[in-house]
């Protein structure tokens, strides 16, 4: 069985032109002019672009209380309806602490519903023997990403000590370090500060986690990266502050990636001044939402190339989860959603506007996470040999962002009402179709597989020796001569 995508503008992340694709099974055979293949997908008037790939999602996630209720079945399928082939989900440790096992959990959840590809980060959420061994088992499971949280004290949060010796131990294993960057002290006590000054709506989580707290973990992360001689990637980067530490690192040398959210490039803080309490908790996620000026930046940040992946952290909790929260912001459960309009906002308020190139928009939705994350050339590209993870980008389609069109389990949508050009003709994941607009589609759960990320050789080895080159060293000395007596 061969498919040949016919008609269309092939965009890549350093290349847009006019070719067919030929596909066999699940990958992508030739490129070229008038291939034949045993069915047609026609393109005409449409961009061909890697599948998206969304690195940060939080499916079915145990937190604060409740657990996202957003399913692998229903996440991945609101990704297909979105265009994106492949996301990277975050793993948690349970009770007995084992991230060995961790993984064993997210299998189980996943396995059966996954419509498209998944791939995990393991979250490193605090600091013993066990935890350094099973890292390692991690690696060889598939897993080459570690998450950080310098945030939600009392649960997730991890101290600078516990920070140091698992950013060593990602060195030594040569995976990435990665950190929500916020300093978690500062805020437990700005929340307590709030709640007592009689401030327990959804203002009080944006008064309580202003940018100077998330610029401050990002440059603690950064030097403590720098430290231990690896590279590093900061998720949800929300503000100026962050953006600033990320751009003065690079300027240095230092491999550190920042990654703004679809929904901090598209919203902004007045949404928690909102009168309807429901809106504005809907609305509520760590980082929170920042003002224009930020957002103005993490455009700019996209274009100079000092910000690389547009991700959505999608952890989706319903209107009802929210209202635990009713009294007390500090336990409305933390998280937007995303993963179906990421593509479509980027295209809307990126491409449509100048702001960004097809080709920068590619990057900045497939290709760039594929490298960062270890798995290019078989996803984020187009290329011989690679996964036929495949998104037929009509630019002309608009729709309507709403509850009652979207794939999500969620009861609301944070973009009701709001329109958006362009949309996935057809989006094909390994060969297949997943997604046909217009045509009700309906992915097969359980066809989406694990994707293992090797760790990465290039960018550890290349550190090693620069380390190795100018680490410090006992100066050689005559013998001292001073006189005795002295
Ligand atoms: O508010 C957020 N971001 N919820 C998901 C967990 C996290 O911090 O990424
Ligand atoms: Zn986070
Ligand atoms: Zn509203
Ligand atoms: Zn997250």
């Amino acid at each position: 069985m061969s498919t040949v995508i016919k008609n269309g503008t092939l965009v890549t992340a350093d290349r847009m032109w006019e070719a067919d694709i030929l596909i066999e099974g699940e990958t992508i055979a030739r490129i070229g002019a008038d291939l034949k293949g045993d069915e047609v997908i026609d393109a005409e008037g449409a961009y061909v672009i890697p599948g998206g790939i969304d690195p940060h999602t939080h499916m079915q996630m145990p937190f604060m209380g409740t657990e996202a209720a957003e399913t692998f079945e229903t996440g991945t399928r609101a990704a297909a309806a979105g265009g994106t082939t492949m996301i990277i989900d975050f793993c948690l440790p349970g009770e007995d602490g084992s991230i060995k096992n961790a993984i064993e959990t997210w299998h189980k959840k996943s396995r059966d519903q996954i419509c498209v590809d998944v791939g995990y980060h393991m979250a490193i959420t605090g600091w013993n023997e066990q935890i350094f061994t099973e890292m390692k088992d991690a690696v060889e499971m598939g897993v080459n990403s570690f998450k950080h949280f310098m945030a939600y004290k009392g649960a997730l949060m991890i101290d600078d000590e516990e920070m140091i010796a698992s950013f060593r131990r990602c060195k030594e294993l040569g995976v990435l370090p990665m950190v929500h960057a916020e300093n978690g002290d500062l805020v437990a006590e700005a929340q307590a500060r709030l709640l007592a000054e009689g401030i327990t709506g959804p203002e009080g989580h944006s008064y309580s986690r202003p940018p100077e707290f998330e610029g401050e973990a990002a440059n603690r992360a950064i030097t403590i990266a720098d430290a231990a001689g690896t590279p590093l990637y900061i998720v949800h980067v929300s503000c100026e502050q962050a953006h600033e530490a990320i751009r003065r690192a690079r300027q240095k040398g230092m491999r550190v990636y920042g990654e703004p959210l679809i929904q901090f490039l598209t919203l902004d803080d007045s949404e928690y001044q909102n009168a309807d309490w429901d809106h504005a908790a809907r609305r509520v996620m760590s980082p929170p939402f920042r003002g224009k000026e930020h957002q103005d930046g993490l455009w700019a940040g996209l274009q100079a190339g000092s910000l690389q992946v547009v991700a959505t952290d999608h952890a989706a909790f319903s209107t009802e989860q929210k209202r635990r929260g009713r009294d007390d912001f500090t336990i409305i459960p933390n998280g937007t959603h995303g993963l179906e309009e990421r593509l479509a906002l980027l295209w809307t308020h990126g491409v449509e506007t100048g702001r960004l190139t097809p080709q920068e928009f590619v990057a900045a939705t497939s290709t760039n996470a594929a490298k960062i994350f270890n798995i290019y050339p078989k996803k984020g590209a187009l290329v011989e040999g690679a996964d036929a993870d495949i998104t037929v980008w009509d630019p002309k389609i608009k729709r309507t962002l709403s509850v009652a069109n979207h794939q999500s389990i969620l009861d609301y949508n944070i973009y009701e009402g709001w329109e958006v050009t362009g949309q996935p003709r057809y989006t094909l994941s390994r060969g297949e179709v997943v997604w046909a607009w217009g045509q009700n589609s309906s992915p097969r759960p359980g066809r989406g597989r694990f994707v293992p990320r090797p760790p990465f050789a290039a960018p550890a080895k290349a550190l090693s020796t620069w380390k190795a080159l100018t680490s410090p060293r006992a100066v050689a000395r005559n013998p001292m001569n001073i006189p005795a007596g002295v």
